[in-house]
């Protein structure tokens, strides 16, 4: 359905879980400790009927995020029951990917379409660094298993000044070597990243800066794709700080524990718990009605939350 500023809305992200086997230092706490009850985590059954009542309104693709989604127990039943759903059409997942090994065959047979696998370093002793406990022998296996299995895939890669700046060249080669889309992504001041130095937020300016084989292939909803060369690899630019998506924003989410947001940048909540049928439908019209026009990223967030726990 449309939004009060004609936005067309059919894109629900839900959180399934806060928790991650990692921890990356720009979205979570080194603790990582949920802030959520078991009992308040929505049950596979529970998901499936709230995106069926948003399936009533013209939703028509889910993403899964997390934290991270492959360590929430049921994953791969929540996804078949979405994929039961006849108005969805596109299962998508955001994951680290250093999980793929056990899930990527399960995940496929549950109905998932595309996954977008994060990866902000190609170097090892880095990689264990940003994300505190993980291996990236594991997320490059986990990203060539999901290619052997023809997943549509895209890379994620945080842009972080100081920190892998240094490789922007090295993930072009990645991109084009792997035949693959890989996108830089603005580090957003949300959550723990607001602590970050002000040098850590640079400007997607910089990959097209330095690299001049890039150029402008399509537009993909909220990312600019250029063409590396003449190659079947391609660079996404999300630059939600100096190039805000808002007029483009299609989307919705739901947080592992029940509650829609209409904007990631918003503290604004409303609550599905204990609603069913017409009222569970007519409170998930309320929340896209909510979506405000746009963020204010450059004043600062107002999302009361890490990025675990809202879905990134
Ligand atoms: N800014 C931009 N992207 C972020 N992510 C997590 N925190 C931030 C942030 N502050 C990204 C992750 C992953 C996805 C879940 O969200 O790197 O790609
Ligand atoms: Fe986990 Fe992704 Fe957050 Fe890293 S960025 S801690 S992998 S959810």
């Amino acid at each position: 359905m449309l939004d009060k500023f004609n936005r067309e809305v059919d894109y629900l992200r839900i959180s399934v879980t806060d928790l991650c086997n990692l921890r990356c230092f720009y979205c979570m706490h080194k603790d990582g400790v949920s802030k959520l009850t078991h009992e308040s985590i929505m049950s596979p059954e529970r998901i499936k009927e709230i995106v069926y009542e948003a399936s009533k309104l013209g939703i028509k693709k889910v993403r899964i995020t997390g934290g991270e989604p492959l360590v929430r127990k049921g994953i791969i039943e929540i996804i078949s029951y979405i994929h039961e759903i006849p108005m969805i059409k596109e299962i998508c997942l955001t994951t680290n990917g250093t999980l793929l090994k056990e899930f990527a065959y399960k995940l496929k047979e549950a109905g998932v379409n595309r996954l977008n696998i994060s990866l902000d370093t190609l170097k090892e002793d880095k990689y264990n660094k940003i994300t505190r406990l993980g291996k990236l022998s594991d997320a490059l296996e986990g990203i060539k298993i999901a290619k052997d299995l023809d997943f549509k895939i895209k890379i994620n890669t945080v842009l972080i000044g100081g920190f892998n700046d240094d490789e922007i060249l090295d993930f072009v080669k990645f991109a084009k070597d792997n035949e693959l889309t890989l996108r830089f992504i603005e580090l957003m001041p949300i959550g723990v990243s607001k602590e970050l130095d002000k040098q850590s937020f640079i400007s997607n300016q910089i990959v097209l800066d330095r690299c001049k084989e890039l150029t402008f292939d399509h537009n993909d909803g909220v990312s600019d794709v250029y063409r590396i060369g003449n190659s079947n690899g391609y660079i996404g630019l999300i630059s939600p700080l100096s190039k805000s998506f808002c007029k483009k924003c299609s989307r919705l989410r739901l947080t592992a524990d029940g509650k829609l947001r209409p904007c990631l940048h918003s503290s604004l909540s409303l609550d599905t718990n204990g609603l069913v049928g017409e009222k569970l439908k007519e409170i998930i019209k309320e929340a896209i009605l909510l979506k405000p026009k746009e963020h204010h990223l450059n004043i600062g967030s107002d999302s009361d939350k890490n990025m675990n726990e809202i879905g990134g």
